[in-house]
């Protein structure tokens, strides 16, 4: 009996574990994809999809910079791989959606509002102006896929 109790005690951490996951019974069919499809072509999701790769990629090396307080190298990094790329104009000239381009402007200035906040050399006004411009990447992927 002692030893029962014992196991139901120290069980509860793994049930709440699967829990905080979200994710705990969930089969395929309760995932529903709300997203609206862009329909883009084949060679403009691929365009898409790895200026994306760079785009997640640059905000981590913007964090490792700022770390080092290399302010101006992070403001260009910004400026050159975050936002509306020559790439990324392509996908939003490929697309017909006006939410997608009214979303990407935004997001566009959000990242020279990053870049001015960096060359400002303040760690807290840049740590601020990134997860600003950040909130515009979560707030795409919550509205679209490719
Ligand atoms: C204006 C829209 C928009 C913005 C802003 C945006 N993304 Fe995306 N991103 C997309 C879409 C659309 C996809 C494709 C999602 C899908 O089809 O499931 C995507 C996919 C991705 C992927 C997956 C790439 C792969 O190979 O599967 C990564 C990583 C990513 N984005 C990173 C970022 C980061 C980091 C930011 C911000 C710095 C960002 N995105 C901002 C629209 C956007």
């Amino acid at each position: 009996m002692k030893i029962f109790v014992m196991f139901a005690i120290l069980s509860i951490p793994l049930f709440c574990a699967a829990e905080e996951q979200g994710t705990a019974g969930l089969t395929a069919h309760d995932i529903v994809d709300n997203r609206t499809t862009l329909d883009l072509s084949q060679r403009m999701k691929h365009r898409l999809l790895s200026n994306m790769r760079e785009q997640l990629a640059a905000t981590r090396t913007i964090i490792g910079l700022l770390a080092q307080d290399k302010f101006e190298r992070a403001s260009s990094t910004a400026r050159a791989k975050l936002g509306t790329t020559e790439d990324l104009k392509q996908v939003y000239d490929s697309s017909k959606n006006e939410d997608l381009k009214k979303l990407g402007q935004a997001a566009n200035s959000s990242s020279v509002d990053l870049a001015m906040a960096l060359n400002s050399k303040d760690l807290k006004k840049s740590l601020l102006a990134l997860k600003n411009s950040m909130g515009y990447c979560l707030e795409c992927h919550r509205k679209f896929r490719r």
